[in-house]
């Protein structure tokens, strides 16, 4: 198979990583026989540095122009103090919104070779943690307008505007409900329908969507109440369904209490066209350039890259058990150390990796 895939390095540890994660994909064409072929484009602070813009036309036309693109992390505190929608974030809210990616999809893992990571008391974890959260990733709070910063009676007033309209809740609702299907056929539509107006029409057109999927489970949580039942007992869900906002937050808790948040990938799709893949993780400035960063998200969003991108299943398998096989042999980067463990860097970890794909059958 012949594909091109553009890169995004972005800022902070972002390029260190992104090359670990290139030199699996490279592992995985030369031992499966396929050819893919990397281009690279400017996104959010490297990209203000040299174009004065988070996003310059360029980048958009090369991620539009692949058949799948790569991304590690945007941001920094170089860039804080710039108006919002100067800032290195607003070059990653732009290509999701560019690329059409409404369905973002964060898978949280326990792996066993990390259960002593887990921030859980040790009978919660025990019982396991494997959830997915699909977050509606084009819509919400996030694009809603109006929104800004006035001055109003000689008062500062910050606005946003939560909405959704329908046909973006079904789209979104489908790809949980499928999701569910390759899974443990449980969704969870979490929401705030004893608030909010949006949540209520959430509540309403996923329940319709729904009933295509009689197979699947179906429950409904309050956000407030999920974000406590993810710490008291994750082993409960299977697909977790929402919005933008809540989700960008529950995604965060439900990685971070794996104990690993340098160990979760993402992915990013649309209806048609490229999806984007990226670890769950930021760009680390107070890491940068010191090989320290823990590679493995990003190696990890490479697998997902080549499963739900490419539809490489067994590339993807292949990846995931060589990141797991570098685990077991006990090598560590720093955020994951644990006693008896053998403390690597960045490019050595990759190299591990690397280096298991080859030796695998
Ligand atoms: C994420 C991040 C982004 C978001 C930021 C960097 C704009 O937190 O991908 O979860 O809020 O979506
Ligand atoms: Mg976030």
């Amino acid at each position: 198979m012949e594909k091109t895939i553009c890169l995004l390095p972005g800022d902070g540890i972002g390029p260190e990583i992104l090359a670990q994660g290139v030199a699996a994909l490279k592992a995985i064409a030369a031992k499966c026989d396929h050819k893919f072929v990397f281009e690279e484009a400017a996104i959010g602070g490297a990209a203000i540095d040299k174009f004065s813009e988070p996003l310059p036309k360029d980048t958009v036309a090369k991620c539009k122009a692949s058949d799948a693109v790569f991304l590690a992390a945007v941001g920094g505190p170089k860039w804080d103090n710039l108006p919002a929608n100067k800032r290195p974030e607003r070059g990653l809210l732009g290509i999701r919104k560019e690329l059409g990616l409404f369905a973002n999809l964060r898978p949280a893992l326990l792996l066993p070779e990390l259960a002593n990571a887990c921030l859980l008391r040790p009978e919660i974890a025990q019982k396991g943690l494997d959830l997915i959260v699909v977050r509606e990733l084009t819509g919400d709070i996030y694009f809603g307008e109006p929104r800004g910063l006035e001055v109003k009676n000689g008062l500062r007033v910050g606005f946003n505007t939560m909405i959704y309209d329908e046909n973006e809740i079904k789209r979104i609702a489908r790809v949980a409900f499928e999701t569910a299907r390759k899974r443990r056929h449980k969704v969870c539509s979490v929401e705030k329908s004893n608030v909010l107006e949006t949540s209520r029409l959430w509540k309403e057109v996923v329940m319709e969507v729904h009933k295509d999927y009689s197979d699947v489970e179906l429950t409904h949580l309050y956000v407030d109440n999920a974000a406590m039942q993810l710490v008291r007992d994750p082993s409960q869900f299977d697909v977790i369904l929402t919005g933008n906002i809540f989700g960008d937050i529950l995604s965060d808790e439900a990685s971070v209490i794996t104990g690993s948040l340098g160990m979760l990938p993402s992915a990013s799709m649309g209806s048609d066209g490229p999806g984007l893949f990226e670890p769950i993780h930021g760009s680390a400035p107070d890491l940068a350039g010191q090989d320290k960063a823990n590679p493995l998200a990003t190696i990890l969003s490479a697998a997902m890259l080549l499963r739900l991108g490419f539809g490489l299943t067994a590339e993807a398998d292949l990846i995931e058990k060589a990141v797991r096989k570098t685990l077991a042999d006990g090598f560590r980067t720093g955020d994951i150390m644990e006693e008896g463990k053998t403390l690597v860097g960045c490019q050595k970890m990759g190299e591990l990796v690397t280096q298991a794909i080859n030796d695998l059958a």
